[in-house]
């Protein structure tokens, strides 16, 4: 499907210097619609723009990867009607962009638990989108969804022990790909929108070394001129991984 807002890049960023895997916080959207006096599941309403906009943005920039935070292990103590509201919206979110992002090269993956709290139908959906986007290798969107960095780790020393690892053979690299998405490369920019400085149990272990970079705008506000803003940004900054500047 043809970019519905075709944008140029900035010329100030560096196209060979685009970060391959980008993770964003997508955070505000209550206060983006109570700011309106409207119910705060009308903000997340309003953050599917956001996310297809951010998504043409990544792709028009040959980004590789963009890993996206939609529903946290920490969400569920939200009132029910909240956490009813997100699941259908999640799963109709992927009913109604699934094809168009096929169609774009994109491979949509999940991380995250997939347990008994997440209804059947919503993970049905998921696979579906999964199945259907599988050979594409243009870009890869991997929806954080149920997904906690804590509960990452568990899950891969969980793997790690059911695969009998004995402690010495216990490394970075045995833990690593165990993670759930171990053929991405580790985020190398953290996007966090809505003012809030804070990493609230995102991708943990891969962003051991990613630059992180705070913006106010509110998700529902987001368009890909601030992701490029944020590319800019990261650019921007010197990276040493623990090194020096020669
Ligand atoms: C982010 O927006 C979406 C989810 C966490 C699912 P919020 O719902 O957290 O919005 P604020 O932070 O309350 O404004
Ligand atoms: C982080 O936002 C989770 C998602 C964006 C899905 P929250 O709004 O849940 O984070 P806290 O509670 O402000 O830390
Ligand atoms: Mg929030």
């Amino acid at each position: 499907m043809p970019d519905p807002r075709p944008t140029p890049i900035p010329d100030s960023i560096e196209r060979s210097k685009v970060p391959r895997h980008v993770g964003v916080v997508m955070d505000g959207n209550g206060r983006w619609a109570e700011r309106r006096g409207l119910d705060r599941t009308a903000g997340h309403g309003a953050g599917e723009v956001s996310l297809v906009d951010t998504v043409y943005g990544a792709l028009s920039l040959g980004m590789k990867a963009l890993t996206v935070y939609a529903f946290s292990t920490e969400n569920w103590v939200r009132p029910v009607d909240e956490v009813r509201y997100l699941m259908n919206f999640n799963q109709g979110l992927l009913q109604r962009r699934q094809h168009e992002l096929h169609a774009d090269g994109v491979r949509i993956v999940f991380s995250g638990r997939q347990d008994w709290r997440v209804p059947r139908r919503v993970l049905k959906n998921m696979n579906e989108a999964v199945e259907l986007t599988k050979k594409n290798k243009k870009m890869t969107l991997n929806i954080a969804f149920n997904y906690g960095g804590r509960a990452e780790i568990v899950d891969a020393v969980r793997r790690l022990v059911s695969d009998k690892v004995s402690a010495a053979r216990v490394d970075e690299k045995a833990i690593r790909s165990r993670l759930y998405h171990p053929e991405l490369a580790d985020p190398e920019l953290i996007v966090r929108t809505s003012g809030e400085y804070r990493i609230s149990n995102f991708l943990l272990w891969e962003m051991a070394y990613a630059e992180l970079v705070f913006t106010d705008v509110l998700w529902p506000d987001f368009r890909r001129e601030d992701l490029f803003r944020a590319v800019e940004e990261f650019q921007r900054r010197q990276r040493r991984f623990g090194g020096i500047v020669p």
